[in-house]
């Protein structure tokens, strides 16, 4: 029996696509083992977002290289490069990395088991490049019965709804490596989030570029691509997130990766009145400036962006909001960053993170003039940060005394409606309480952005032997 090790780098869609490739191989009746060591076959599933994601990406490949002459069993092992990485470096990767057996790209990931046979049975000359089986551009999008084997933990999952982005915004490569906009069909997220929940599932991330997006590929065929987007048009995703709530069980279903341009009163009043999606919303922004978000080519502008977070915070009591900023654009002004710390003062966002901008090869923002230096882009991180920082303190310390479900992740962890998996911060609480189970804490204190929780109910003479169990 073939035994195949992969490695998964890279965001959740990343993962997902990881996941189908487990699930093809299990099909096939290949083995897939945590030991690359043991492994006839290893595979690395890349990211390629910015210059630290591809520098992680290509020291996984060379390290996989340089294990091969460990074992006899690695001598012969073939190794596979899959994802964004490979995917966008097409053409160039296979002459640039000769160790590598074969490039697959995101196309290719549900017929991995097949391409592990070609590369076997195939004869490589000592100078031969490595195989690509990469085809064009990316155009494929999973199904509920695309075979999938599941690497979150058992009582959460990530489903991913659509894929690619025709967005253009000017910073990002991502459109370039997966393609345009292609939504899946309500009926077959909603069959996928049905089993999901059948296996145990107690939360379910909606994941694509732009969630918000979801099944408005139909009318992106405008003629001018200019024209500003009608998010009145967008219905699916109004309808899917009624759909997934009247899905018997007890589970959170949570929004990530919205868009503000396509943000409509209909999907307000939606999670408004459907008790299982999360009162949480992920909503990247990148910043509040219009020379900004103009130069960004954010198709949004600061006036809708303050008004549609009136809207949200009006529309659904308790929601918090997450948002990304970006530091440091190329023409970015000290009145740039005034204004945003300003926004970011008022709005209080219960969730914030901030990235420095990164010179991304291939972008139009890559090629801008007045590229901010370094030293700044940091300053400006810190600035931005320890705003946060303060903001944070009063949001988890206004928690405190408050009772709210919570899942638990592991033992003495868990995480709330108000934080994601992976992103965002947890409740510590004592060992006793059962994993991948919801159940309700009152918050007693905070760490930071984490906060410190006994089980609702808890009598006061029995809390001080809870928290030295903490
Ligand atoms: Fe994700 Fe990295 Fe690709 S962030 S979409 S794995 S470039």
């Amino acid at each position: 029996m073939i035994k195949v090790s992969l490695i998964s780098l890279g965001c959740a869609k990343n993962l997902v696509d990881s996941e189908i490739m487990v699930g093809a191989l299990h099909k096939a009746g290949m083995a897939v083992i945590p030991e690359a060591e043991k492994a006839d076959v290893v595979i690395v599933n890349t990211c390629s977002f910015i210059d630290s994601s591809k520098e992680e990406s290509i020291s996984h490949i060379l390290q996989a290289h340089q294990n091969r002459g460990m074992t006899k069993r690695r001598r012969n092992q073939k190794l596979i490069v899959a994802g964004c990485m490979s995917q966008r470096f097409a053409k160039d990767l296979p002459n640039a990395m000769p160790e590598v057996d074969a490039f697959i790209g995101l196309d290719q990931v549900a017929g991995i088991a097949p391409i592990i046979g070609e590369i076997y049975a195939r004869e490589r000359g000592a100078n031969d490049a490595p195989a690509s089986f990469i085809e064009g551009r990316s155009t494929w999008i999973p199904d509920y019965d695309t075979p999938r084997f599941r690497l979150t933990p058992r009582h959460f999952a990530y489903l991913k709804i659509a894929e690619g982005c025709n967005h253009p915004c000017t910073f990002c490569i991502i459109p370039q490596i997966r393609g345009r906009h292609r939504s899946r069909s309500v009926e077959s997220v909603v069959a996928e989030a049905r089993q999901l929940v059948r296996e145990g599932v107690k939360e379910i991330n909606l994941i694509s570029q732009d969630t918000t997006f979801f099944g408005m590929d139909t009318w992106e065929q405008r003629p001018n691509p200019r024209t500003p987007v009608d998010s009145s048009r967008g219905t699916a995703l109004t309808t899917l997130l009624r759909q997934l709530n009247a899905i018997e069980g007890d589970f959170w279903i949570r929004l990530l990766y919205t868009h503000p341009a396509h943000w409509s009163d209909e999907l307000i009043r939606t999670i408004a009145e459907c008790p299982k999606v999360a009162r949480y919303i992920d909503i990247p922004l990148q910043h509040i400036s219009d020379r900004m978000l103009a130069r960004m080519q954010r198709e949004t502008s600061g006036e809708h962006i303050r008004d549609l977070l009136r809207r949200i915070r009006a529309g659904i009591p308790g929601i918090a909001i997450r948002t990304t900023f970006i530091v440091g654009f190329p023409g970015e002004t000290e009145a740039d960053v005034d204004e945003l710390c300003e926004f970011i003062r008022q709005t209080r966002f219960e969730r914030l993170g901030v990235f420095r901008y990164s010179q991304e090869e291939g972008t139009r923002a890559a090629k801008m003039e007045e590229q901010v230096p370094r030293k700044v882009k940091d300053e400006r991180w810190h600035r931005l940060m320890a705003l946060q920082k303060e903001i944070a303190a009063e949001i988890s310390s206004s928690q405190v005394g408050r009772t709210i479900p919570v899942l638990v992740e592991e033992p003495g962890v868990a995480r709330g409606e108000w934080d994601a998996p992976d992103i965002d911060g947890r409740v510590y609480l004592p060992i006793t309480v059962p994993v991948g189970e919801f159940t309700s804490v009152e918050i007693t204190g905070f760490e930071d952005y984490d906060l410190l929780a006994l089980p609702a109910g808890v009598a006061p003479a029995t809390r001080k032997v809870a928290r030295q169990a903490q």
